[in-house]
């Protein structure tokens, strides 16, 4: 195929359609010639890491309404790292867009609120270098002290109780390590191990799975549906966390910059950094509040019990924090903010609004499906996103 003809087909399945709608000016994604050869473009030097055909996406854990289909979209309407050198992801969540903007050569500040996404942060973005060994894992297993807290809290009805006394001794050896990024690869590991055992990688399902599991009444179970959790939480822990090592070690890619996670509140991190272009992808009303879902893993990686504290963007009336947000990314010239139409109460007009108010903006539609498990067919046919893209006027 020419490389510089314009495709209606990403490699790979990736579909676009960019239509009009009336009151919503969207406009088409740039097109120019197909993915492969508009990544190599503008890689600049990292092309080793592309090459692996973005198999740094292993080492994310699956993060509800994470934008690793967007990423394409993302970084056709974000300027090269030639030219805006500083990427800032305001919202990091699972990773997958700091990763990207990492693998294209873009210096990356990122950002999350929540303890979850920090440990992606540290592990896979602020980390060029540090990788997963065997010794690593095998030193989860020495015995040590520990409270028994997922045990206690968490046992049978979110972790089995097997995995449970593993997870509790794992974590008081990790906790005790010194700051790092090995503590952090290691967090990131057993986070994926969590979520590997989890049906349909959520915290909140109705207790059909593990109940009966940890009874050993797997008949019980409905075969089909529970399929790959069986297969999960029946694989030996050693076999299980080798093969997520792999993974995790796949995501630590050298983009010879000096990359940095934070956790801070987004308005208080957007005051703290200067950077050329940042990316909005805030939780959105109306959407499933992160701290709701997440709450039985947010509580075993705090080691405590706490009320679920539900983010403000996820309110009725989060929008109006997204004001305070964009007052505080003032004098980062570019802006790229995520909003997807399904489920939510969002209003696409009322933020386009909000960014004209300080940029030129641009509003670019994009058609794309979530992750089959976490959205019904009637989800999934609706379901899009939209990048509203501000430039300095
Ligand atoms: C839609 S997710 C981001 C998904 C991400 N783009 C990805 O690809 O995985 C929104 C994130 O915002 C975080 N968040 C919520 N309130 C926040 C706040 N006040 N400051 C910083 N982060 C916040 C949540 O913890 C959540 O991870």
């Amino acid at each position: 195929m020419d490389a510089m003809r314009p495709s209606h087909k990403e490699p790979g399945g990736w579909r676009r359609r960019c239509a009009r709608e009336p009151g919503v000016p969207v406009r088409r994604l740039p097109c120019k010639g197909t993915w492969g050869n508009y990544i190599k473009n503008k890689t600049e030097g990292v092309g080793r890491a592309m090459s692996s055909n973005l198999r740094f996406f292993d080492a994310l854990p699956a993060y509800y309404g994470d934008k690793r289909k967007l990423v394409k979209a993302i970084f056709k309407v974000a300027p090269p790292a030639s030219q805006a050198p500083t990427f800032a992801d305001a919202f990091l969540g699972g990773g997958a867009v700091s990763v990207m903007a990492k693998a294209l050569g873009y210096r990356v500040l990122c950002n999350d609120i929540a303890q979850r996404s920090y440990i992606v942060g540290k592990a896979l973005v602020e980390n060029n270098r540090v990788k997963l060994t065997d010794e690593d894992i095998n030193r989860l297993f020495l015995e040590t002290e520990n409270d028994g807290f997922i045990r206690a809290n968490f046992s049978p009805t979110v972790i089995l109780s097997k995995h449970a006394d593993f997870l509790d001794n794992a974590f008081a050896l990790v906790r005790a390590m010194e700051e790092g990024h090995k503590k952090y690869l290691l967090l990131l590991l057993l986070v994926k191990y969590i979520f590997s055992m989890r049906e349909y990688k959520k915290f909140s399902t109705p207790n059909a799975f593990n109940i009966p599991m940890e009874e050993r009444r797997i008949e019980w179970i409905k075969n089909r549906t529970y399929h790959a959790s069986i297969k999960a939480v029946l694989k030996p822990i050693p076999e299980a966390l080798r093969e997520f090592a792999g993974a995790v070690n796949r995501g630590v890619i050298d983009n010879a910059q000096e990359n940095r996670a934070f956790k801070l509140d987004v308005r208080e991190f957007l005051q703290e950094i200067q950077a050329d272009v940042v990316y909005f992808d805030p939780p959105y009303a109306g959407t499933m509040a992160y701290e709701d879902n997440y709450h039985a893993l947010d509580q075993i990686l705090e080691g405590r019990m706490f009320p679920a504290r539900k983010s403000e963007f996820s309110r009725k009336d989060g929008m109006k924090f997204l004001d305070e947000v964009f007052q505080a990314a003032r004098h980062i010239p570019i802006w790229i903010a995520s909003m997807g139409n399904a489920g939510g109460a969002n209003d696409l007009s009322e933020l386009q609004e909000m960014v004209a108010r300080y940029r030129r903006t641009e509003t670019y539609r994009i058609k794309y499906r979530h992750i089959p498990a976490v959205a019904t067919e009637e989800h999934q046919a609706k379901n899009e996103e939209f990048l509203i893209v501000g430039r300095p006027r």
